[in-house]
């Protein structure tokens, strides 16, 4: 079954390895690309998404660029690992400058999910939840027409990145996550406990690259970059496609659900997640994930198939 979803996203390495993964499949028809300043600012990663559009040949889609900043506090900037352009400096075109290129996510996001039935459109969300908060708070009655939200971010048992329990996405905003999280939408988790089994070895480049499909070849750019920007180790986590994965095949998952808050506070845990029997807020969160399988999936589509 095709299911509508809007992608809100901070391109972004592993951002982008997941929405060429989106427009390869079959399962999604992608109604728009909305960005939030997260990896790198607002501008980067906005020309980013059409950038990637471009690459696939998808400028019908439309780009609304969302907020240039957390909803309380000073976010992350992370050109270290992304590199300055936030693609690891991979090639891909430049915007269609005659794309659909448009500002106030929120906003655009409430009126798609009015223009379409109650319960018909998906959110894959990919970074900072600063949009979907303010979607949340500024355009409730449209909200409420989510079918699903599925956000990569947290981390339940697993050490964060960055803080010892806190994971970027959610560290970035905590005052947006606790927003999204109390707000009584259909809401799936994806943590690092589930995205850092989802791993990319040099062999699995290879197998990309042994495809002929510019989306498969230039995520082993894109993963290929990883490698030269993070240390060691023989593998990268793939956190973002992990949504898609799941958007598209939820049985290859296994969910928990958890009574959760977010911290709000100062310290290095900011952002964390917090198992909370008396307030927290009941969220579905993906715990478990058939590893082959998801990234069989993920080389599948990449490759056309
Ligand atoms: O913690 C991983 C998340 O942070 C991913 O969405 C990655 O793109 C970065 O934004
Ligand atoms: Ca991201």
């Amino acid at each position: 079954m095709t299911r509508k979803v809007v992608i809100d996203t901070d391109p972004g390495i592993d951002d982008a390895v997941a929405i060429l993964f989106a427009l390869a499949s079959p399962a999604f028809d992608v109604l728009g690309i909305t960005t939030v300043a997260g990896n790198i600012g607002l501008t980067t990663v906005t020309r980013n998404a059409g950038r990637i559009l471009a690459l696939a040949g998808r400028q019908d889609i439309p780009v609304i660029a969302g907020a240039a900043a957390p909803l309380a506090r000073k976010g992350f900037d992370t050109a270290e690992i992304h590199g300055d352009d936030g693609l690891g400096g991979v090639s891909f075109p430049e915007p269609d400058p005659t794309a659909p290129l448009w500002e106030g996510a929120p906003r655009w996001i409430a009126e798609t999910l009015l223009r379409h039935p109650f319960g018909s459109v998906d959110i894959l969300a990919l970074g900072p939840l600063t949009n979907i908060a303010r979607l949340v708070r500024e355009h409730p009655a449209a909200a409420g027409r989510i079918r699903r939200v599925i956000a990569m971010g947290g981390a339940i048992d697993e050490r964060g990145n960055i803080g010892p329990r806190s994971e970027f996405n959610l560290a970035a905003d905590p005052e947006a996550a606790d927003i999204v999280l109390r707000a009584g939408l259909p809401l799936v988790l994806v943590p690092l406990d589930v995205t850092r089994k989802v791993r990319a070895t040099r062999d699995y480049l290879a197998l990309l690259r042994r495809s002929e499909r510019p989306p498969a070849r230039v995520s082993a750019d894109l993963i290929d970059a990883y490698f030269q920007s993070t240390t060691g180790g023989e593998s990268r986590p793939l956190h973002d496609p992990c949504v898609m994965l799941f958007a598209e095949r939820p049985d290859l998952f296994g969910i928990e659900r958890y009574p959760l808050s977010v911290d709000l506070g100062d310290g290095v845990d900011a952002g964390a997640l917090i198992k909370d029997e008396g307030r927290g807020a009941p969220v579905d969160v993906a715990m478990r994930v058939d590893t082959a399988a998801a990234l069989d999936l993920l080389a599948g589509r990449l490759a056309g198939r």
